[in-house]
């Protein structure tokens, strides 16, 4: 059989976001454009160093704690200072805030521009020194009206976003980009050092097989969580019940939830009140993406894009995937499953 050539027509992140830039017309400034190829270098830099964390003793402990009380890896540091950097740097921003920093940074003037950034620089810590997929989360604001920038800039609502994404470190390394037009995902090709488009319009199943939660946590559940997750794994006959997957970084299990459907789970629970993933960086994000992917992104009883944040690490209760799945999580918190 004969093989098939290579392709001679890469779209690369940077040649895909410029088209989509030219698509705006006389609005689009291309400050965006410039500032998304501030992560994606950023993004290169992480997974390098992800990749060879074992090899230069980058994993383990950095001997300090996080605002909300993590044990802070070497890794987190290191990817939060790369960020910073590289975004004060970029010339376009004016509000930063990660999960690794207690204060919003405002970004000096000789620095600003007109972007705010939330981001988690390395999603799922706990799996670093396993060699597991790990990740990095954004969301990126628009300052209000001709704002210098301030901290309420980005205490908005998720909907409000101009773009999110996230950038997953395992066998590959992939970065997943909405601007508002759909999702689509591109993959690291390192030999040439750049993002090829490898996912055009990603499109989340309607419905899936897969539910993915910490169910060790099952004893802290509310019923409606206790009652849905039964009726997965029980179902009436004929029908096969739906597989787990937790892989134990939000990156990695919406990048599969996204892909392959199904739902992807982090409630709120009798111990944990406002449940534990981060609203502005973790939350805002893949629910934007989530969104633009077709599925649907909740608390339970609201779509967490509505949210109004009050500080910028408040936590919230998730549900998101498959829009079927997710609905029928949520019939049983209106109590009409
Ligand atoms: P981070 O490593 O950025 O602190 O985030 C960890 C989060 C998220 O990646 C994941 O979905 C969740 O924590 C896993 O929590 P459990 O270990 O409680 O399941
Ligand atoms: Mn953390
Ligand atoms: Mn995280
Ligand atoms: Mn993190």
């Amino acid at each position: 059989s004969q093989e098939e050539a290579p392709s001679t027509d890469l779209i690369t992140l940077t040649r895909h976001v410029l088209s989509e830039g030219f698509r705006l017309g006389p609005a689009a400034t291309g400050d965006l454009t410039l500032l998304l190829n501030a992560i994606q270098t950023t993004s290169k830099f992480i997974a390098t160093n992800v990749r060879r964390a074992r090899l230069i003793n980058l994993v383990g402990l950095a001997g300090e704690t996080n605002v909300q009380g993590e044990e802070q890896k070497k890794l987190d540091v290191l990817s939060n200072d790369i960020m910073v950097n590289s975004l004060r740097a970029s010339g376009k921003t004016a509000v930063l805030v990660s999960e690794e920093l207690e204060e919003a940074v405002i970004i000096d003037e000789k620095n600003r521009g007109k972007y705010c950034v939330v981001f988690d620089p390395l999603d799922g810590s706990s799996n670093i020194d396993a060699g597991v997929n790990i990740g990095t989360i954004f969301g990126i604001y628009h300052v209000k009206g001709e704002n210098k920038g301030s901290v309420d800039d980005v205490l908005r609502p998720g909907r409000e976003m101009v773009a999110a994404g996230y950038v997953m470190y395992g066998s590959s390394c992939n970065l997943v980009l909405s601007t508002g037009n759909g999702v689509n995902g591109y993959t690291l090709d390192p030999s040439l050092g750049e993002f090829i488009l490898t996912h055009p319009d990603i499109k989340v199943p309607s419905r899936g097989k897969i539910y993915s939660i910490n169910e060790g946590n099952s004893m802290y559940y509310h019923e409606p969580v206790l009652k849905y997750l039964s009726s997965i794994k029980n179902p009436p006959s004929g029908k096969s019940p739906y597989s787990a997957r937790y892989i134990g970084s939000m990156v990695a299990d919406v990048h599969r939830t996204l892909l392959y459907g199904g739902i992807f789970c982090y409630p709120n629970d009798k111990k944990s009140k406002s449940g534990k993933l981060r609203l502005l960086y973790e939350a805002f994000p893949m629910a934007y993406l989530t969104e633009q992917a077709g599925g649907v992104a909740t608390t339970g009883t609201k779509r967490i894009l509505d949210i109004e944040p009050k500080n910028i690490h408040e936590r919230c209760s998730v549900f998101l995937g498959s829009k079927e799945d997710v609905q029928d999580l949520i019939k049983f918190y209106e109590g009409s499953a």
